[in-house]
């Protein structure tokens, strides 16, 4: 079939990104981490002042066309990193300030629509991987594959939980297994393309799953596709 596009979405922290990166670099595709893209809107809302202590959600949506978002590529790394407005926001944008009100940003339809525009032109031409919550739902709805992945909270909380520990972050376990429900909580329940399986998608539960056996199964899955 030659190059397609495959839509990984699902669940905070089921590892997503982890698969869909190495699914990528496999199959020499482009690979976009969306979570990014409204990790950056929110650190950039947070810096401004238009959520957190204060809130001015009308004057982040007139200023949307002043964030410019990027993905650089690092060769070292393999992988891109998330630019906003030329600046190297990979790090600051993983923080638990961020997961905070990531959901809250994520749910303004403005702020969608110019990120979904911006997907879109991305993977015009197929040969992608896109992970997200509404990739195969409302991004790329014809993507020729779609995985909804899923696991239990405490299996996600867990995996997030060392992944926040290994960056030096001083996090509580309890904190990041509320911060993992509530995002869940306000995706699936927000009224602009909210998290859901799409109807075709392939559902993946990996809470008793290895990375290796989850990476075989899923380059299955496209090997059969392409
Ligand atoms: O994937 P990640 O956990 O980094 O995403 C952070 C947040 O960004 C999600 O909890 C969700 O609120 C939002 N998001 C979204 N749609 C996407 C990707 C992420 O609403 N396609």
């Amino acid at each position: 079939m030659g190059k397609i596009t495959i839509a990984i979405d699902g669940y905070s922290s089921t590892g997503k990104s982890t698969i869909a990166k190495k699914l990528a670099q496999t199959l020499d595709y482009i690979y976009v981490d969306t979570g990014a893209m409204y990790r950056a809107v929110t650190l950039y809302a947070i810096r401004s002042g238009y959520i957190g202590k204060t809130e001015d959600i009308p004057a982040l949506i007139q200023n949307l066309p002043a964030i410019q978002l990027q993905f650089v590529p690092n060769q070292d790394l393999g992988y891109s990193e998330m630019f906003l407005n030329d600046e190297n926001v990979e790090r600051e944008i993983r923080t638990m300030e961020v997961s905070g009100q990531v959901s809250k940003i994520a749910a303004i339809p403005e702020v969608r629509h110019k990120l979904v525009e911006m997907q879109q032109q991305m993977g015009n031409g197929g040969g992608l991987v896109m992970d997200g919550r509404d990739i195969g739902t409302v991004v790329f709805p014809n993507a020729e594959l779609k995985i909804f992945m899923t696991a239990s909270p405490d299996a996600r909380a867990t995996r997030r939980y060392k992944e926040l520990l290994d960056r030096g972050e001083e996090v509580s376990f309890e904190e990041v297994l509320e911060n993992v429900q509530k995002r869940d909580f306000i995706d699936s329940t927000r009224e602009t393309s909210p998290l859901r399986k799409a109807e075709d998608a392939i559902e993946f539960d990996n809470s008793d799953m290895g990375l290796e056996e989850q990476f075989e199964r899923i380059y299955d899955f496209a090997q059969r596709v392409i």
